[in-house]
């Protein structure tokens, strides 16, 4: 083998031991650089007879052509390589099925109160919100509630601590705080109004929420909803309580086919009270009572605690259960269903 291709051999053997783009620029420049060996048999030319000069030439120009092919190819081949290395990286398998968003939708108890506020609002009713973790003054003392009133023990409310109305203490047992909470504010704007001694805008207002009691079974949840309702004016009795929810009830549930009865009963926030009950004449629950709410008209020591008259104003107040509500609408019989998060079960309401 002359030298000429024994060069070229070991100028493909670097270039094929050349892992990467800059280690075969270095290969190269050791053949065909400024001191590479092409070029130094190109200098080396220069003191040769004409003849000689031509094909010696020639021969060098074949080897050159050689290892600049070699180098060609081996370019190429790294460069494939390493599109190929990222093609492995940025691998998309086609044959997956699609990632899908999936359509979401509200939870059942939210689509009652949606509807509750829909109906409530439709009568003329505002819609107000209230802190879920409350003081015992809005809780208890100022709905009436005496100092030895059952629900008080540890075994009906979640207390927590501190203890005064700037460091409320129990997380709400019910909404009925938000009578007192909203009629304070009512009173407060129309002030000078009442001072003057002309008549008041009437409250009429719902509070929809989350309540908490210390009891979990099949039909009670430790945290649960509610929805309050308060009417009060100068002549509001509890015939318009009646009225008013007979038809949230018939509204609510489409249904005319729908009787009401107002069962006796006692909270120290009314007087006379109230359960309501509801009774459909046909369908899956036809002929049995169903309790929804307690109501009654508000008491006048709850009417003075709003900072009004209780000569002067007069009103009910009731308050409903809007998981209750859900359950019978939708015939679901076990309310910890609503706050298990079952996405099997919660995705029929969508
Ligand atoms: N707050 C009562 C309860 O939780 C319900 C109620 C509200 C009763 C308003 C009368 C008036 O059971």
């Amino acid at each position: 083998m002359n030298e000429l291709d024994a060069m070229v051999d070991s100028a493909r053997a670097g270039f094929a031991q050349a892992a990467t783009p800059a280690d075969l620029e270095n290969a190269k420049a050791q053949y065909l650089g400024k001191s590479g060996r092409i070029t130094e048999l190109m200098k080396g030319m220069a003191a040769l007879p004409v003849e000689e000069k031509k094909t010696r030439g020639a021969a060098i120009n074949v080897a050159k052509q050689a290892i600049e092919a070699a180098l060609n190819a081996r370019r190429q081949a790294l460069a494939d390589a390493e599109l190929e290395t990222q093609l492995k990286a940025e691998a998309l398998d086609v044959s997956l099925p699609g990632r899908q968003r999936g359509p979401g939708g509200l939870h059942p108890v939210s689509l009652t109160l949606e509807r509750i506020e829909a109906i409530f609002s439709s009568q003329g009713f505002e819609v107000a919100e209230g802190p879920e973790i409350e003081s015992d003054w809005f809780n208890f003392t100022a709905l009436n509630t005496p100092e030895d009133h059952p629900a008080r023990s540890m075994h009906d409310t979640f207390y927590v601590e501190g203890g005064s109305d700037k460091a409320p203490n129990l997380l709400r047992t019910h909404t009925s705080p938000m009578q007192i909470r909203h009629a304070v504010q009512h009173v407060k704007r129309y002030r000078a109004a009442l001072d003057a001694g002309l008549p008041m805008p009437e409250i009429r207002v719902i509070a929809p929420g989350r309540t908490y009691r210390v009891d979990s079974d099949a039909t009670h949840s430790p945290m649960f909803h509610q929805c309050e309702g308060l009417w009060i004016g100068e002549n509001v009795s509890f015939k318009d309580l009646k009225v008013v929810f007979t038809d949230f009830c018939r509204t609510f549930f489409e249904s005319d086919d729908l009787v009401l009865r107002f069962r006796p009963s006692f909270f120290p926030f009314t007087e006379p009270s109230a359960e309501i009950d509801i009774q459909f004449q046909s369908g899956p629950l036809a002929g049995r009572w169903l309790e929804v709410a307690g109501s009654g008209e508000v008491h006048p020591n709850v009417v003075r605690n709003m900072g009004l008259d209780p000569e002067r104003y007069i009103g009910f107040a009731f308050g409903m259960g809007p998981d209750r509500l859900t359950m019978l609408r939708y015939g679901v019989n076990d309310l910890r269903l609503f706050f298990d998060g079952d996405i099997r079960f919660l995705s029929q309401f969508r």
